[in-house]
């Protein structure tokens, strides 16, 4: 079995995933390499899920009985556990959305229909990059055209990273904000955030970063990382779907208005107008994802018991294996950084011209899980000419026997379509 410094005990770690002793096509061992689409989810979150439905359930901060007690002390607990896990000033800063994509969402519609200093009109500029999820790609686009608001963005390198040689043509006086990915779905790149954030500090423009790559494999730190913004979701680290992230500046989050309204959000209302309930309330309208948060909480308890430094560590040692193993894969192409430096455990590559919806066909026929597309980055695919890559990501619980087996697959898959 090969052995790489930095492991983590994966035996013990795979025996809290019940998911993970499956078969699946008759026998087939599940190797499960679509971490960065979803994670496995570890006995600890199902269970928390479970009892807090068998004992528990309830409205939070409407009721005074005994459950509705309960159930708003765990909700708001999961808020300190986040804010703790992210390092967060305060825990009035974390604002719980049902995932990600609503948490960029929320930050365009805040920043469309504030006032100034913080409004985006036809004389403003917001900043992305080539390499976003589209999830912070069409939320600008939204506000760009609802604005009039110029949308600009940061183009790519050969190897997968961002052309920031033009930083103070793209970002000038007239950027209000600029939003980026800390690290990429389909690149697998770590972004240089202080590079950014010290030229968008530098104009008095506001910085949102989607960690949702980040979040699950990394120490975060929100107060280091000096953005404005940072959202995450929490299916991709262990916790349930349905249940999002987005930290913000106290100030800021004061300041601006709320996006959706409804219950819970506010202080009064009365037939011509309402007054609104302070952050993060004013930003959660409706019955939250309560049992969503109670499991996202037991996700960060059980990442933090193992130490996101050693997780990192872990797939570190893993994405250097496989980046040396795939790189000896005849006609085999890693769209994004060729190094084990400055990237995460997403790595995505063609295989010859054998099209990537062949190549996860056969793999899964082989109980191998990738992911096959543009991964929702489809300018990603645009800028390096291809229609689609094959991307195997990694998490606490993969080990370099899968990265084998990965590698044994893709063989099949190259005399299969000879
Ligand atoms: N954003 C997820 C991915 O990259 C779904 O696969």
């Amino acid at each position: 079995m090969t052995q790489l410094p930095g492991l983590l005990d994966t035996e013990a770690i795979r025996k809290d995933f019940p998911i993970l002793d499956r078969q699946v096509h008759d026998g087939q061992k599940l190797v499960y390499l679509d971490n960065a689409a979803t994670s496995q989810k570890p006995r600890q979150v199902l269970d928390a899920l479970n009892e807090y439905y068998e004992r528990y359930n309830a409205n939070v901060h409407r009721g005074v009985h005994v459950l509705a007690e309960e159930a708003t002390a765990l909700y708001e607990g999961a808020r300190d556990k986040v804010a703790s896990f992210i390092n967060a000033p305060s825990r009035d800063e974390v604002i719980f959305t049902k995932n990600a994509s609503e948490s960029l969402n929320l930050v365009a519609n805040m920043l469309g229909w504030a006032e100034e200093p913080y409004r985006v009109d036809h004389e403003t500029e917001i900043v992305i990059t080539e390499m976003e999820h589209h999830s912070n790609i069409v939320p600008w686009q939204l506000l760009s055209q609802r604005t009039g608001a110029k949308l600009k963005w940061f183009g790519l390198t050969d190897d997968g990273r961002l052309d920031l040689s033009n930083i103070d043509e793209i970002i000038t006086e007239k950027t209000k904000i600029v939003s980026f990915v800390l690290v990429s779905n389909i690149l697998g790149t770590v972004n240089p955030v202080e590079a950014i954030v010290r030229r968008a500090q530098e104009v008095g423009a506001l910085v949102c970063i989607d960690a949702s790559q980040a979040a699950p494999h990394m120490p975060l730190d929100v107060q280091s990382l000096q953005a404005d913004f940072v959202a995450f979701t929490g299916h991709k680290m262990c916790g349930p779907t349905g249940i999002g992230v987005l930290w913000g500046r106290q100030e800021l989050l004061e300041d601006l208005p709320p996006f959706l309204g409804g219950g819970e959000m506010i202080e009064t209302v009365s037939m011509h107008s309402s007054t609104y309930a302070p952050a993060p309330h004013k930003f959660e309208a409706g019955t939250p994802p309560i049992a969503q948060a109670v499991g996202l909480g037991a996700a960060i308890d059980y990442l933090s018991a193992i130490g996101m430094d050693k997780i990192l560590a872990h797939e570190h040692a893993l994405t250097e294996y496989a980046v040396k193993r795939l790189t000896e894969v005849p006609d085999l192409r890693i769209i994004g950084p060729t190094t084990a430096e400055d990237r995460g455990a997403a790595i995505s590559f063609t295989l010859g011209d054998i099209h990537p919806h062949d190549v996860g066909q056969v793999l899964d026929e082989q109980g191998i899980a990738v992911r096959v597309g543009h991964h929702c980055a489809r300018p990603v695919c645009l800028r390096y000419g291809i229609p689609a890559t094959t991307r195997a990501s990694f998490y606490l619980y993969s080990t370099p026997a899968e990265i084998d087996a990965l590698v044994d697959g893709l063989e099949h898959v190259r005399n299969f379509f000879g």
